[in-house]
Order: structure tokens, then C-alpha cells, then sequence
């Protein structure tokens, strides 16, 4: 591929968005995958990895992106032409990830999808899907005929967490902040309003919640459960911290839970993978918005203001 260039976007100073520019094609050693990337994921994770306020950053210049699919250009150990997903081993974190055309990554990390999957599902799928299930199913572990209660319920994790929590025969509510998100709460469950959460708005008390927004939602949350309940945490964009008065929380009696994907991957990973056919099939619904890679300042201000419905993915084909 000498003389060939590509585009990647190029992250040069932390708290600055990524520069498009053109590069040589990267060249692949063993052990690494060159692919030629069709759709790429904008995710909080990466904004906080651009933003320099993650736990694994990478040496810059660097190139984000820890979610990205396409075609395998040249592998030691993916064929040629396969379409697949990649994410994990670093990528996007401490490696550099797959916001470019072009993409070298561990082979470890690169896993096949079935073929005509549309890229920007591939690519965006997984994380959603699998903490939505691992939040439902291991942390929150609702029983068929609880009452749940599901944050940003409009949002990617939330959307599909809705979604499953209703599988599982749950009675779901789902929580938004603003009104113009009410209509994209998935049905069955019954939409409510941030500012509107109160017992008689939610009709009695909740066995678990899934917040996938935090701050003063999560504090308005709490108090909705009823004892030995349990609150399954997966997220904070509204807000990385809330007090809580700690003789209120022992008298509640309640169980606040992390859900982390990053030590769960493995265990939601053949789940996930199966829910990939329902949601190309449409079975299960995750709204995707796509942008162009020189779009990218108009899809993070989507996803930095929360205005944005489902998951945001950079359109590279
Ligand atoms: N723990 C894990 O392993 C794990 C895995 C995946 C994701 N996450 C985290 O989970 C959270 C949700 O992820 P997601 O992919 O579902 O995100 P998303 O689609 O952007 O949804 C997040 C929701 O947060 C709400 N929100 C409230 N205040 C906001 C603000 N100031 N800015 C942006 N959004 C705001 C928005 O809903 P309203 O408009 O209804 O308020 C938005 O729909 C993120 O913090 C993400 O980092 C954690």
C-alpha cells in the first residue's frame, strides 16, 4: 500500500478535539490486523479518553476510538475480506484505536460478524448491548414481575437495558431528562420525566434500577427503591458524584451495584453476540446516528450535550 494515504483523525493535545488529516497507510506486523475501518463508534469512553480524564491514556499523538468495523486488508490469522468488529487489548485507550480509514490492531482483538451486518451496528453493538445485559442479569438480577426502573432511557445502554429488562419479564419505567425524549423510550415501559420521579409518578415502589446517568438522578432514584432492592450503576453523565447521607442510605437498606463491561466482556460476549441478529433482524431496536469523519465537532456536541438519541457512529466507508 506505499504511496497510498488515508485519513485518521489525530488526537495532538488532551482537551482538544482530534485533527483530520491524510497519512500513509500504517503497515501491519505479526501479530497485528490491518483493517480498512467502514464505521466507528463516538462513545463517552472515548470523549473521556480525548478529554484526557480516563484511567488509560495514551502517549500522544494518538488516534481514539476504542469501537470500530470493517474489512480485514492483511492478517497472519483473520482472512482477507472478512468483515468484522474490533475492540479491547487497549485499542483506542493506551493503543491507538479506529478513528482512521485505516486501522493496525492486535489480532486478538478483531472478532468476524456475520456478512452484510451494517458496519455502524457492528461496530456500536457490543457495548450497549453487553452492559445492558450484564446490568439486567448479573448485577440488578431482576426476577420476572419486578418493578424496574431504568435512567437515560432513551440512550443506547438505556434503550436496550429497557428492552431486556422487559424480555425478563419485568414491569420497566424509563426515566429521561428532557421532554423531547419521552417519545424514545422503548415500549413497554412507561415514561417518566427526570424531574417528574416520585412514587406516585413511578405507582409505588421499584425492586431495582438501572441508572445509566448518575448525579442527582441517581440520588432521586434511590429513594424510589424499596429495602433489599437493588440499583445497578452503569454510568454518569449527569454527573460524576451525589452525597448521600449515609444513616438515610443504611435505613433504606438498599444496594447501590457497579456494572463494569470491562471485567464482565467475557462473560456477556456470547449473549451480546447472539442479540447482534436481533438488532440487524430489528427485533431489538438501537437508533444510530452517523456522521462523516469531518463531521466529528457536530457528533460529539450530540453526545457531550446528550442530545443525541442512540448510539453515534463516525460514517468511514
Ligand atoms: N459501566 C460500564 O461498563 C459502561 C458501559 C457502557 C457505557 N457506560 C456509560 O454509561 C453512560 C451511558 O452510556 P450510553 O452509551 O447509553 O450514552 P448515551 O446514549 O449518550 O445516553 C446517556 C444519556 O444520559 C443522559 N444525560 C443526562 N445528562 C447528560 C449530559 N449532561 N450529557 C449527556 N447525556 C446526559 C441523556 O439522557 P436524557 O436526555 O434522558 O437525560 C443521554 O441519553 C455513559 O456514562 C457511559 O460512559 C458505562
Amino acid at each position: 500500500m506505499s504511496g497510498v494515504t488515508s485519513r485518521a483523525l489525530i488526537l495532538e493535545h488532551f482537551g482538544e478535539l482530534p485533527r483530520l488529516v491524510e497519512r500513509p497507510v500504517p503497515a501491519a506486523s505479526p501479530g497485528q490486523t490491518l483493517v480498512r475501518m467502514l464505521a466507528t463508534q463516538v462513545a463517552h469512553l472515548d470523549l473521556n479518553v480525548v478529554d484526557g480524564k480516563f484511567g488509560i491514556l495514551p502517549d500522544l499523538p494518538a488516534v481514539p476510538g476504542t469501537n470500530g468495523a470493517g474489512i480485514v486488508l492483511a492478517s497472519d490469522s483473520h482472512p482477507e475480506g472478512t468483515l468484522v468488529r474490533v475492540n479491547g487489548k487497549g485499542l483506542g485507550l493506551r493503543l491507538d484505536g479506529c478513528w482512521a480509514d485505516h486501522a493496525v490492531v492486535p489480532d486478538a482483538t478483531v472478532i468476524a460478524v456475520p456478512e452484510g451486518t451494517d458496519p455502524a451496528l457492528a461496530c456500536s453493538f457490543f457495548t450497549p448491548v453487553g452492559t445492558a445485559w450484564a446490568a439486567v442479569y448479573s448485577v440488578a438480577a431482576v426476577q420476572p414481575g419486578e418493578r424496574v426502573l431504568v435512567t437515560g432511557a432513551a440512550g443506547a445502554v438505556g434503550s436496550l437495558t429497557v428492552q431486556i429488562a422487559a424480555r425478563a419479564g419485568a414491569e420497566v419505567i424509563g426515566v429521561v431528562g428532557r421532554a423531547s425524549k419521552l417519545s424514545h423510550v422503548p415500549a413497554p415501559a412507561k415514561a417518566v420525566l427526570a424531574t417528574e420521579m416520585s412514587p406516585e409518578a413511578v405507582a409505588g415502589q421499584i425492586d431495582a434500577v438501572v441508572d445509566t446517568v448518575g448525579g442527582p438522578v441517581l440520588r432521586d432514584a434511590l429513594g424510589l427503591v424499596r429495602p433489599r432492592g437493588r440499583v445497578a450503576l452503569v454510568g454518569y453523565t449527569a454527573g460524576r458524584e451525589f452525597t448521600v447521607d449515609l444513616a438515610d442510605f443504611l435505613l433504606a437498606d438498599v444496594s447501590l451495584l457497579p456494572v463494569n463491561l470491562m471485567t464482565r466482556g467475557k462473560e456477556v460476549a456470547a449473549d451480546a453476540e447472539r442479540l447482534l441478529t436481533e438488532l440487524a433482524a430489528g427485533e431489538l431496536n438501537l437508533p444510530i446516528e452517523r456522521y462523516g469523519p469531518d463531521r466529528l465537532t457536530e457528533a460529539v456536541e450530540r453526545l457531550r450535550t446528550g442530545a443525541a438519541v442512540g448510539r453515534v457512529v463516525l460514517d468511514l466507508a
